[in-house]
C-alpha cells in the first residue's frame, strides 16, 4: 500500500502587520497583557480585496515549486478553512481554476483549527487507496474578516495566513505514519461563528451583524481542554507508532497561545529544540497555523530525511487530533 509522502511545502501571509500597539488603539488592552497571556507580538491582516483563495494561491505556488510539480498533475486539492471565499463553490475549486489544475478534484474541509490535521488524514486515506498520486493540501484563513474588532477577548488572538503541502503516493518508509482524529460536538458553542449559514442566513445577519463574528465563551476552559486534548492525541500517536518523545525531531502544535504550547511541551517532556513556534509573528491563524509553521521549519533546515515530525491541533467543534510523519 503506498504511503503519503510530503514532497513540498509553502506558506504565505498578507503584507499588512497589525501589532499589539495597534490593538491598544482599538480596544482596552495592552501589549504587556497580550504578550504575557498569549505570546503574540503581531499578526498579519488581509486587505479588503484579499480573500482566502488569494493568500492560499501564493502558498500553493511555493509548495508546487518545492515539489517540482506542474499543477496539471494534481489529482486533488483540499483546502482546510473556516473562512472560505464564499459558501460555494469551495475555495478549493476557486484555487483549482487559478492554478490551472485541470485534472484535480477539489473540496474544502471544515474542522476549524484542526482542519490541517483532518486534511492530512483525508489526503493520506485517498493516496492509500491507490487511485490518486498527487494531492495539494492547504490550511488557509482570513479570520480578520470574521473578527469583532471591538471584542478584546478575541480580536487580539487571531491573524491571517496560509500554509500548503504537496503529498505524493510513495513506496518506502517516508510519509504519514498515523493520524488520529477526534470531535466533541457537544461543546461546539464555546467557540462559534453563528451567522451566514442556514441557522442564521445572511439576511438575518444583516439585521444583527453581531452574528457575523467569532464568539468565544470561557477562554480559560478552552485553554485547559486544548492542552489536555492535544496531549492525549500526541501520546496516542506515540504509542500507536511505538515511538518515544525523544525520537521526535519536531513537534508542530496548532499555534493558539504560547502558554498552551508551553504547557503541552512540559507535559510531554519536549525540549525547546523539538518545538516549532511562530505564534509571536502570526497569532492564531486557525487551520493555517500548522502548515505555516512547518513550512518555516522546513526552510530553516529543521527537518532532515528520516526525521519524525508530530503535528497536533485543537479547535472549534470541538475538534482535535494528531498526525505523525517521517520526513
Ligand atoms: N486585554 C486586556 N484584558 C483582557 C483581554 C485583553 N485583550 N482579553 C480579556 N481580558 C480580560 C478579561 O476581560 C478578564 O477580565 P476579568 O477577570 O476582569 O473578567 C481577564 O482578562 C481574563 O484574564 P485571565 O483569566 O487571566 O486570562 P487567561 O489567562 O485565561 O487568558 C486567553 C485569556 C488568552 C483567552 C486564554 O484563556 C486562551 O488563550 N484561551 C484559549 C482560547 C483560544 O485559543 N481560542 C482560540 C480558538 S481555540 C484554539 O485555537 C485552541
Amino acid at each position: 500500500m503506498p504511503s503519503a509522502r510530503i514532497v513540498g511545502t509553502g506558506s504565505y501571509a498578507p503584507a499588512k502587520v497589525l501589532t499589539n500597539q495597534d490593538l491598544e488603539r482599538l480596544v482596552e488592552t495592552s501589549d504587556e497583557w497580550i504578550r504575557t497571556r498569549t505570546g503574540i507580538l503581531e499578526r498579519r491582516i488581509a486587505s479588503e480585496d484579499e480573500a482566502t483563495s488569494d493568500i492560499a494561491y501564493h502558498a500553493a505556488v511555493q509548495a508546487l515549486a518545492a515539489a517540482s510539480l506542474d499543477p496539471a498533475d494534481l489529482d486533488m486539492i483540499l483546502v482546510a478553512t473556516i473562512t472560505p471565499d464564499m459558501p460555494f463553490p469551495s475555495t478549493a475549486c476557486v484555487l483549482q481554476e487559478r492554478l490551472g489544475a485541470r485534472r484535480a478534484a477539489a473540496m474544502d474541509i471544515s474542522a476549524a483549527c484542526s482542519g490541517f490535521v483532518y486534511g492530512l488524514a483525508v489526503a493520506d486515506g485517498l493516496l492509500r487507496l491507490g487511485t490518486m498520486r498527487n494531492i495539494l493540501l492547504l490550511g488557509a484563513e482570513t479570520l480578520s474578516k470574521v473578527t469583532n474588532w471591538k471584542d478584546r477577548n478575541t480580536c487580539v488572538l487571531f491573524g491571517d495566513g496560509a500554509g500548503a503541502i504537496v503529498l505524493r503516493a510513495s513506496e518506502g518508509e517516508q510519509g504519514v505514519l498515523s493520524t488520529h482524529l477526534y470531535a466533541d460536538g457537544g461543546r461546539g458553542s464555546a467557540l462559534i461563528l453563528p451567522g451566514g449559514g442556514s441557522r442564521h442566513p445572511l439576511p438575518k445577519v444583516m439585521l444583527d451583524p453581531d452574528l457575523a463574528t467569532v464568539k468565544m465563551g470561557n477562554g480559560n476552559e478552552v485553554f485547559k481542554l486544548a492542552v489536555r486534548a492535544m496531549e492525549d492525541a500526541c501520546l496516542t500517536a506515540l504509542k500507536h507508532n511505538k515511538v518515544d518523545v525523544g525520537d521526535l525531531a519536531l513537534v508542530v502544535p496548532h499555534q493558539a497561545n504560547m502558554r498552551i504550547i508551553g504547557a503541552l511541551a512540559q507535559r510531554l517532556g519536549l525540549s525547546e529544540g523539538q518545538l516549532c513556534v511562530n505564534i509571536e509573528r502570526y497569532g492564531n491563524t486557525s487551520a493555517a497555523s500548522i502548515p505555516l509553521a512547518f513550512d518555516e521549519a522546513v526552510r530553516a533546515g529543521r527537518v532532515r530525511p528520516g526525521s519524525l515530525v508530530l503535528f497536533c491541533a485543537f479547535g472549534g467543534g470541538f475538534t482535535w487530533g494528531s498526525a505523525l510523519i517521517r520526513w
